[in-house]
């Protein structure tokens, strides 16, 4: 189970609450916090299974990134036509065909970074998949490693050369077919020593700059730990504990565990016997700074990972609850328990709306058979129609959708 599994229902309930103006689904922001090159980056990188964020040894990440994903209908109109009724139609997306000509059309210039992927880089239709900053409107960045290099130099251009931070952020739109509506935050990470031209006091901005985000309470915390350094030391869990005190909203991971010393290894954590965390601790194997260096596929690298739990001698008995595949699937269950909080609220307002529908309907008498003599008529019943709909779908997925 992906969190693409959700964009069914994820985008009715939208529709639903849109379209009938009842309510806002408001669904949780993720935001990953941690120490200097704990994994943040490519921790988030996984979950949306895109190359796309700056990652590497040292501060990179020094500007909060805000990343929206935007779920895109295969008919939704701004796919423009033009790519949309090429050969490539918009039905075929599991194809591995790569349309080369459609590639070229949009610019996606294979010896620009795609040259060292697998074919499954290719695997999308980059019509219907682009990303827009908020800095460069109207733009639309078809290939990943541009948006990377775009969050690079509007890095630069706010936070400076020398290593500062800003917490301007960036705010980036990834429009794609295959995305859940969501909001994910990519954070600086937490320094003890200033370098360059940080301020003496960076510590205390960087941890002011994160609070911003993480007291929110509709913001889910992925506190990342590395593996080789104990857990007692662990920033992002000091941190997280500081706004969610009961640990109801906070995620523990575990990155770096393929670093840890010979003979170590971190199943008690994984356990929970180690830090109490109501959603429990995950552990992950991201890619190796080599890894990055040689353009390691992200698909080859979830297979390594998985390998790696699987065939470990202390993770194996539990490698199904291990990496980046379970963080996925817990991070959908945790949205999927949010919407069903929020479905009595929705339903409490469909039933009242479609009360007044009703009402309001009885008052015309009965329905004239040309429903283009009247546009009132015709919103009212349209309307009914919506909301009887969606009461019965959330009352379809009411019961099915958590186990
Ligand atoms: P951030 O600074 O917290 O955003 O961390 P990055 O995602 O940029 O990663 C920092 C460095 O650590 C990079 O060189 C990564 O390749 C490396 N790294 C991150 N996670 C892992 C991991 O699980 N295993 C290994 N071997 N390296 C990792
Ligand atoms: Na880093
Ligand atoms: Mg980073």
């Amino acid at each position: 189970m992906s969190l693409q599994d959700l964009i069914p229902v994820v985008n009715k309930l939208q529709d639903i609450v849109t379209t009938t103006q009842v309510t806002d689904l408001d669904l949780p922001i993720l935001a990953v916090v941690g120490s200097q090159s704990c994994g943040k980056s490519s921790v988030l990188e996984n979950i949306v299974g895109k190359d796309f964020l700056p990652r590497g040894t040292g501060i990179v990440t020094r500007r909060p990134l805000v990343l929206q994903l935007i779920n895109l209908k295969e008919d939704d109109p701004r796919i423009n036509n033009f790519e949309h009724s090429s050969s490539s139609s918009s039905n075929d997306e599991n194809s591995d065909e790569i349309d080369l000509e459609q590639h070229l059309r949009n610019h996606v210039n294979k010896s620009n970074g795609y040259s060292n992927g697998s074919i499954k880089s290719f695997n999308t239709n980059p019509a219907t998949e682009w990303g827009e900053f908020l800095h460069i409107p109207n733009k639309r960045f078809y290939n990943f490693h541009d948006i990377r290099n775009e969050i690079q130099s509007e890095t630069l251009r706010i936070a400076g050369e020398n290593k500062g931070i800003s917490r301007l952020p960036i705010n980036l739109k990834i429009y794609s077919t295959k995305v859940l509506n969501l909001t994910l935050v990519d954070l600086p990470g937490l320094t003890k020593i200033p370098i360059g031209d940080q301020p003496t006091d960076i510590e205390r901005q960087t941890r002011n700059l994160i609070l911003e985000y993480i007291s929110k309470p509709n913001c889910i915390i992925l506190a990342v730990s590395p593996a080789n350094v104990d857990l007692v030391n662990s920033e992002s869990l000091k941190l997280a504990r500081q706004v969610d005190p009961m640990g109801k909203r906070t995620v523990g991971i575990l990155s770096k565990l393929d670093l840890m010393d010979q003979g170590t290894n971190a199943l008690d954590i994984l356990k929970g016997s180690v830090y109490p965390l109501k959603l429990g601790f995950i552990g992950i194997v991201n890619r190796s700074q080599q890894d990055i260096t040689q353009n390691k596929p992200l698909e080859d690298s979830l297979i390594a990972e998985e390998q790696f739990f699987a065939n470990h001698p202390a993770y194996k008995i539990m490698s199904k609850k291990c990496g980046t595949r379970y963080l996925s699937a817990t991070l959908n269950k945790i949205l999927m328990n949010h919407i069903r909080d929020r479905l009595p609220d929705i339903k409490a307002k469909l039933n009242t709306l479609m009360g007044q529908t009703e009402q309001e309907l009885a008052q015309y008498g009965d329905i004239p058979s040309n429903l283009n003599d009247s546009k009132e008529n015709r919103g009212v019943l349209v309307l009914n129609l919506m909301t009887k709909f969606a009461s019965s779908f959330i009352n379809s997925i009411e019961g099915t959708v958590l186990t």
